[in-house]
């Protein structure tokens, strides 16, 4: 059976959409693997608990990872715990200008369903500062979608030859 790769994102201006679908097109080059992108509000437990590797892929809000993923994993922790141990994850996330508390609460319970990180976390700012830009939709640059592509390729490529 093809090793399956799990993304899981919750997106309110698209931002963070646009990056969790280059991160689906770089893996599913690699034609061995199984790749499911779920919004965060469809994933269950059982999704993740039949996942060889996870995405986990979010906008920062206030500070924080979104209402959204955060939901999902209210919903999935004790499902999960225990059984994904070792399991290999990244993290992406789409910012105005920060990323940095996002990313340090998905690491925290990364941390506690002992996932384990092989990437940096891909953090990408859309500069957006006033209301209006905030609200409006974004659409990520080409350069930070190559970014996101090429971390699905690595991602890919590490569970076809079974190195994480
Ligand atoms: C309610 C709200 C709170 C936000 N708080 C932050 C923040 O704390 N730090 C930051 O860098 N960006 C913040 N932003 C900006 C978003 O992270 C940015 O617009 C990003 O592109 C959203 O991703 P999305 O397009 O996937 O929804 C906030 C946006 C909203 C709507």
């Amino acid at each position: 059976m093809a090793p399956t790769l799990l993304i899981v994102y919750h997106s309110m201006t698209g931002g963070t959409r646009q990056m969790a679908e280059a991160v689906r097109d770089g893996a599913a080059q690699e034609g061995s693997v199984a790749v499911r992108l779920l919004h965060a509000a469809q994933a269950q437990a059982a999704d993740v608990l039949g996942a060889h590797a996870l995405v986990l892929a979010t906008p920062e809000n206030l500070a924080a990872m979104s209402g959204q993923l955060k939901d999902f994993f209210d919903r999935c922790y004790y499902d999960v715990l225990d059984q994904v141990n070792g399991r290999p994850y990244a993290c992406l996330v789409c910012a105005g200008s920060d990323g940095q508390g996002a990313v340090r609460q998905i690491e925290r319970i990364a941390t506690g369903w002992r996932l384990r990180r092989v990437a940096e976390p891909l953090v990408v700012c859309t500069h957006a500062q006033t209301r209006e830009a905030i609200l409006a939709p974004k659409h990520i640059a080409p350069q930070e979608l190559a970014r996101c592509r090429a971390l699905g390729e690595a991602l890919a490529a590490g569970l076809a030859l079974g190195v994480f």
